[in-house]
């Protein structure tokens, strides 16, 4: 399958990002919500991971169970609003290793450059997913994506809290490969590329720096 866009309508999901929209909600209540939000979203995420079948011994007898299948999953955080959804993935998935990709805007080129790049070892035997709450332009994304094809990961995710036909588009004619899971698919972008009616910049108001 390419160009998967997976809409994650759970009714917790879709309240809470509800909340999340009001211009009025602290960046408490802002923070507490993408915690809960992205822990539920880690949980729809890995619904389908690959597992293997492994023998344990229960307190009665020999078995045989399942666990998922290989190395450890890798959150890979677009800084900086990536980071918001770390502490809610990690609850659910607290064996993650986590990577950081930090990008900024060539104000002239208006191409994304790269200033920060980590991950784990062993990348082709691990499952990514890529963390960035907003699928704007899409640019930043595909730029992140492209980066860490280098590394040559098993299978590649993308998660965001919301996105648009724009960021979709770009993103999918980059990497059609790569699923993207998203509570909401807006209208649009505005002049300055922030998604209407969207939620504002998802990084200040995690981290409160309006
Ligand atoms: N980044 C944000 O934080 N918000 C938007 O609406 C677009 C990009």
């Amino acid at each position: 399958m390419s160009r998967e866009v997976h809409i994650i309508d759970h009714p917790l999901v879709q309240h809470k990002l509800t909340l999340m929209r009001k211009k009025d909600t602290s960046t408490k209540s802002f923070r507490e919500l993408v915690h809960e939000v992205s822990a539920l979203l880690a949980y729809e995420l890995t619904r389908d991971m690959p597992m293997q079948e492994i023998e344990i011994e229960t307190p009665l007898e020999t078995t045989k169970s399942r666990v998922i299948d290989g190395k450890k999953i890798v959150l890979a955080s677009i800084l900086r609003a990536g980071n918001g959804f770390l502490d809610g993935m990690l609850q659910i998935i607290p064996g993650a290793r986590v990577g950081h990709i930090g990008l900024y805007r060539d104000p002239e080129t208006l191409q994304a450059v790269e200033y920060y790049f980590k991950m784990p070892q062993d990348m082709h035997e691990r499952d990514v997913i890529v963390l960035d709450p907003m699928l704007a332009t899409g640019n930043s994304a595909v730029a992140a994506v492209d980066r860490l094809k280098q590394t040559n990961p098993r299978s590649i995710r993308f998660v965001c809290l919301v996105t648009c036909p724009q960021g979709i588009k770009t993103f999918h004619d980059a990497h059609p490969d790569v699923p993207v899971y998203t509570p909401a698919v807006d209208r649009g972008l505005n002049e300055h590329g922030y998604i209407v009616p969207g939620l504002g910049d998802a990084g200040d108001r995690i981290f409160g720096t309006k």
